[in-house]
């Protein structure tokens, strides 16, 4: 009858409640790793891509950063292209070279590169930061006129990315059904200053499922809701986007310009011989950053027999999953001529704008320096596949 005397009060459950949630390690799993930061961390105090990653997520609002992070579906190819990275290992030769001695210029497509890094064609750059794509041109330029492939689907007009600085342009088009469409938008980003034309051929119908949960949150923005209505020849309402793609499209592209013409997206060696004997100047192996088909292969891992079957006769290009400097120097051993980085400069851009750009790409130019040194290759003729060991699961 005198429990009330022993009963811990109210306020006391209160204090020993919080101080249970406060030792929780479930609560502490909870936060965001971020949070307990008492400032966004300064740009020259950031290491290597993935700090920018950090600042970009801790900056954007969600669908903005998660329009850049995420692949199609269950993201597996999305996750392949990195754990393809972890089952190649450099292995050096016991000299070094000096860092003094190591060169990494080269040309494409008439257009010089101080290292073998090119910027990806990526979507609407507005969407993570307000001077979109001028803000990239800017940063690429800064960091030794890397050239920037500007996307097909870009935020802002080309005449007014290209007025932004002054390093080297190129153009990515995703084929029209229209042979004229085509033909225009070739015509008009060779006028604005643009060096070679990037076409896209990926069969694209993906779905960005974090995008769903975005949309419960309450989130902004981010990519169309898919459509329901049952189209006519379509009752299965799959988004099309472009999964009418067909060689034909390809001929008409290449009858329509005398510019280099690289097609991106290739991912088998049967598809680069078909492109090269259609007229391909360079073959760009691509799944599209894991946003195309998913339980499609890392493009590391089908490299080797793309590269081994267009012999030399055009560059090879490649993209999708490279982070750092060390990942350069993996694609290029395995016969890649030049690599392209979507995601790396766009959280540069979402980090901190152009100077991020710059500085993000400052670092990888640095760590795949390094990466030659330390291998004993001073030159990029000298990155051989020797320099390799494979072990793809
Ligand atoms: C994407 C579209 C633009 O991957 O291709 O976001």
């Amino acid at each position: 009858m005198d429990l009330w005397l022993n009963s811990i009060t109210r306020r006391a459950a209160v204090r020993s409640f919080s101080a249970f949630l406060a030792a929780s390690p479930l609560l502490r799993a909870q936060q965001d790793p971020f949070r307990p930061h008492p400032r966004v961390p300064g740009l020259d105090e950031l290491e290597d891509a993935f700090g920018f990653e950090d600042v970009a997520h801790a900056k954007l609002p969600r669908a903005a950063f998660d329009y850049t992070a995420y692949g199609t579906e269950s993201e597996f190819t999305l996750r392949r292209n990195r754990e393809a990275f972890a089952w190649v290992s450099l292995v050096p030769r016991s000299s070094t070279v000096a860092l003094s001695e190591v060169k990494t210029s080269l040309e494409l497509f008439g257009t010089q590169l101080s290292s073998p890094i090119l910027i990806s064609p990526t979507a609407a750059q507005i969407a993570i930061h307000p001077d979109g794509e001028a803000a990239m041109h800017q940063g690429a330029t800064k960091a030794a006129n890397t050239p920037m492939i500007v996307s097909n689907v870009a935020s802002l007009p080309l005449a007014k990315i290209a007025e932004a600085a002054t390093g080297p342009l190129w153009f990515q088009l995703y084929p029209k059904r229209e042979a004229e469409a085509n033909r225009s938008a070739m015509e008009d980003a060779i006028n604005a200053g643009c060096k070679a034309i990037v076409v896209t051929v990926d069969q694209q119908a993906s779905v960005f499922e974090r995008a769903l949960h975005d949309r419960n949150l309450g989130a902004t923005g981010g990519p169309p809701r898919r459509s329901t209505r049952a189209a006519p020849g379509n009752p299965y309402r799959v988004e099309e986007m472009r999964i009418w793609y067909h060689w034909g499209l390809f001929d008409q592209i290449r009858k329509a310009t005398k510019a280099p013409l690289i097609i991106k997206g290739v991912l088998t060696a049967e598809d680069a011989n078909m492109a090269i004997e259609r007229g391909a100047d360079g073959i760009y192996v691509s799944n599209h950053g894991g946003r195309a088909l998913d339980y499609s292969p890392s493009t590391l891992e089908v490299l080797p027999e793309i590269v081994d079957a267009v012999r030399r006769r055009v560059p090879v290009l490649f993209d999708s999953g490279i982070r750092r400097g060390e990942d350069i120097l993996k694609a290029l051993a395995l016969g890649a001529n030049a690599v392209c980085l979507g995601r790396v400069p766009r959280w540069g851009l979402g980090a901190y704008g152009a100077p991020g750009v710059q500085r993000v790409l400052e670092i990888l130019r640095r760590e795949f320096a390094a990466a030659m040194a330390a291998t004993g290759r001073p030159t990029l003729a000298s990155i051989d596949r020797g320099l390799v060991r494979t072990d793809f699961a």
